[in-house]
């Protein structure tokens, strides 16, 4: 449980890493070395992940979740011209990798019900140029991905997935971020396991796994025994102590994954109100929760709700953005979001992310939803 003063009152973050002494033991003692730059543990990582998500798989560790996806789309060639297929409600790095190659992201509405790419109307935004459809496992649900798997190829697409939010979410039995050409996971503090920054990018082809180690490194290739500079490359790199720190905190994902779905259980089972939409799981998937994300009624005003409830010591935010109401891209591409894409707006508008993280107990949610409950009768 987290921290109560004198009045009764806690202090409930958003989220909070479950980091251990453990984990910064393992860290500090990796400082010590003095051998910091991507080596051993980087590697350890790697290959510890890679059973996470079933083997199989390459995992190439990266400085953030934004570089694991801006290094997808330079390793598939996508430039000026190329469109990419993104939804409208997600965290604005979802498209902005897309303007970061010069390429155009064309947005796609989200299903209302578990705020996803709507896969009903994918088929619709594809035309000629388009190189990439890049879906998101929103908040940690896995999205339709089978559905979307069926269309792209259909069309001869490849399909990245923005899985920042999703490491421990599956799939009927995959992993989700193993569909694609690439699955791109964030270690943001946020997120299930956390570097600090850090990011993972994930494919089952090995020639592209070399094209992103290499793009992630300046660009050096070992040709004949010497290192050569191949390409203009990125430093992209993450630190070994980074590795270290995450490298423990993996061996509780499973225990913290349930946790966190009980957690979740909690607050369904007592915010049960017309006031409120509650998050689904589609029956064959497992949820991450990496954010636990209501709909409030449109009578609800939410910025009333968010300041009553910080003034009770809960954090809350608004989960995501409507990526094409942002001004950058209401400027660039002159989008009507709220005609263009109502559910992205809604859900941007009157979405709200109450706190979910393993320091939470289940007398938190309780406390968090009996506040919620008052403010809104
Ligand atoms: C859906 C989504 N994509 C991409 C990112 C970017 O990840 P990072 O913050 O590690 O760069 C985030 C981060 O929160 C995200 O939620």
């Amino acid at each position: 449980m987290m921290s109560r003063s004198e009045s009764g009152l806690r202090t409930l973050p958003l989220s909070r890493p479950d980091i251990r002494e453990e984990d910064i033991a393992r860290a500090a003692a990796v400082l010590r070395t003095g051998m910091l730059v991507q080596g051993a543990h980087v590697a350890e990582l790697e290959r510890a992940v890679g059973a996470v998500l079933g083997g199989g798989v390459h995992v190439m560790a990266v400085s953030s979740g934004t570089a694991a996806l801006h290094l997808a789309l330079v390793a598939l060639g996508i430039g000026p011209g190329d469109e990419v297929i993104v939804p409208a409600f997600s965290f604005v790095a979802t498209a902005n990798v897309v303007e970061l190659v010069g390429a155009r992201p064309v947005f796609v509405d989200v299903d209302p019900a578990t705020n996803n790419l709507d896969p009903a109307l994918l088929e619709a935004a594809i035309t000629a140029n388009t190189k990439i459809i890049m879906p998101v496992h929103e908040f940690g649900l896995a999205c339709a991905i089978d559905r979307i798997l069926a269309i792209a190829d259909g069309h001869g697409i490849p399909v990245v997935e923005d899985a920042a939010c999703a490491l421990g979410a599956t799939y009927g039995a995959r992993a989700a971020g193993t569909f694609g050409r690439f699955g791109c996971f964030s270690l943001h503090p946020r997120k299930a396991v956390t570097s600090g920054e850090g990011g993972l990018v994930v494919t089952s082809d090995a020639a592209l796994a070399e094209r992103i180690a290499r793009l992630r490194n300046h660009g050096i290739a070992e040709i004949d025994g010497a290192k050569e500079f191949v390409d203009a490359g990125y430093n992209y790199r993450l630190t070994e102590f980074q590795a270290a720190l995450v490298s423990s905190q993996l061996t509780r994902l499973p225990r913290n994954l349930d946790y966190r779905a009980e957690l979740a259980a909690g607050y369904c089972a007592q915010l049960d109100l017309p006031m409120v939409q509650l998050p689904i799981v589609p029956s064959g998937r497992r949820h991450a929760w990496q954010t636990f994300h209501v709909l409030l009624d449109d009578r609800v005003d939410r910025a009333s709700l968010a300041r009553a409830l910080q003034a009770v010591g809960i954090q809350t935010s608004l989960g995501a953005q409507c990526i094409p109401a942002q001004r950058y891209y209401r400027g660039r591409y002159g989008f009507d979001s709220a005609r263009q894409f109502p559910h992205a707006f809604r859900a941007w508008r009157q979405g709200l992310a109450l706190p979910m993280s393993e320091n939470l107990s289940l007398d938190d949610i309780a406390y968090i939803s009996d506040h919620v409950k008052r403010l809104l009768s």
